[in-house]
């Protein structure tokens, strides 16, 4: 018999990455074709420029995989273990093992699924100034299953779980899967985020994302995933606010109004609840604290979500994701100090 899991716990799903990351010049991203601030999913081509960067370049492993970072984050400040739970699929190797331990010491209930002959997945974090290019190598990531939340023990997870956080990354996964949570989410009046993840979700993966925001209580996005959620749409608008808007009003399964969150880097952060907008100004950190942005939405959302499932308003929310933000953009990756102040 399970104990039961503590009230309001947050199940995230992604991706599970370990970031291999550098420092570039802009002439090695030209030369794979990468731009300066972009996510992409790696192809073939990019096998030989993981080769060369770990034969060329000093690297740093960092755990990453967007969902994981956010609830490695969201653990950071809730300090106290096991409020959130994770599934995703990694391989039978060193760097799942690694980030398996990364996650538990940080209190993150890891429930992989574990891929015996496929690798785990790694994303090349290419830092140039203060900007960075993301090529996600998924590998086993890409293997995930709907058949683990089958699972007796997950869906007794699942079945006590009140919040749900998915990626948009994820939706070039496993669809079914996120379908799952979001209707079990519906279904009992629970709680369910997405985030836009990147602007090749909105523009390669649009029926499928489409098929998902009707069950989607909360959406999350930077910038230019808005824009690009818009293009797709055929708005003919890149004013955030106006997005925010139109992206609050799609049609919704349940009746509790849709709230969106986009952040704009140091840029007020706009959220609408419903048909009301606000934003939320950003207090800039000086140039010479910031040392790169990697993982500043994830971080953003770890925040937000652990004030959110202890239903403080939203104003906390965004507070606390600035915050959580914040202390990421002063280290490299997604990496918190060990203690944290936020109280
Ligand atoms: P990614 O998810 O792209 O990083 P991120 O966390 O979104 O970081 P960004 O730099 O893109 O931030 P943002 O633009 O979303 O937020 P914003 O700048 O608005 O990548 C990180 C991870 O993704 C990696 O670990 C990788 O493993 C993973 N990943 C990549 N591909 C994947 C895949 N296919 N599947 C799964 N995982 C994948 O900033 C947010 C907030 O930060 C702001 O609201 C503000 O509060 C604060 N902030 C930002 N800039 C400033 C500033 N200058 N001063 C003060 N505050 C600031
Ligand atoms: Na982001």
């Amino acid at each position: 018999e399970m104990s039961p899991l503590p009230e309001n716990t947050l199940i995230g799903m992604c991706n599970p990455l370990l970031d291999i990351q550098t420092t570039v010049e802009k002439s090695f991203l030209d030369k794979w074709g990468l731009k300066e601030n972009d996510a992409i999913l790696c192809d073939d081509k990019h096998n030989d420029m993981f080769t060369e960067l770990t034969k060329d370049f000093t690297v740093e492993y960092i755990p990453g995989g967007a969902a994981q970072n956010s609830l490695r984050v969201a653990q950071w400040i809730l300090n106290s273990p096991n409020r959130t739970v994770f599934f995703g699929a990694v391989g039978k190797d060193q760097y799942g093992e690694l980030l398996a331990t990364k996650a538990k010491e940080a209190g993150v209930n890891v429930q992989y699924q574990i891929n015996e002959t496929v690798k785990t997945g790694t994303c090349a974090a290419l830092i140039n100034g203060t900007h960075r290019s993301l090529c996600a190598h998924l590998a086993a990531a890409n293997t995930f299953t709907q058949d683990h939340l089958q699972k007796e023990e997950n869906q007794k997870i699942i079945e006590q779980a009140k919040y749900f956080y998915v990626t948009g990354f994820f939706i070039t996964v496993c669809p079914p899967a996120i379908i799952q949570l979001a209707t079990h989410s519906a279904e009992f009046n629970k709680t369910f985020t997405l985030n836009l993840s990147a602007p090749f979700i909105s523009q390669f993966f649009f029926d499928k994302l489409s098929e998902i925001i009707p069950l989607v209580d909360v959406l999350f996005g930077n910038e230019d995933e808005a824009a690009a959620f818009a293009k797709a749409h055929g708005w003919e608008t890149t004013c955030v606010k106006e997005i925010a808007l139109k992206a609050a009003a799609l049609p919704k399964k349940s009746t509790k109004p849709r709230l969106v969150v986009f952040t704009q880097g140091p840029e007020p952060v706009v959220v609408v609840e419903g048909d009301k907008v606000t934003e939320y100004p950003v207090t800039r950190l000086p140039k010479e604290e910031i040392v790169d942005t990697n993982g500043a939405g994830d971080a953003f959302v770890g925040g937000f979500l652990s004030q959110f499932i202890q239903g403080k308003g939203i104003e906390a929310s965004v507070a606390c994701g600035s915050y959580a933000a914040q202390e990421i953009i002063k280290k490299h990756g997604c990496t918190v100090p060990s203690v944290c102040k936020y109280h």
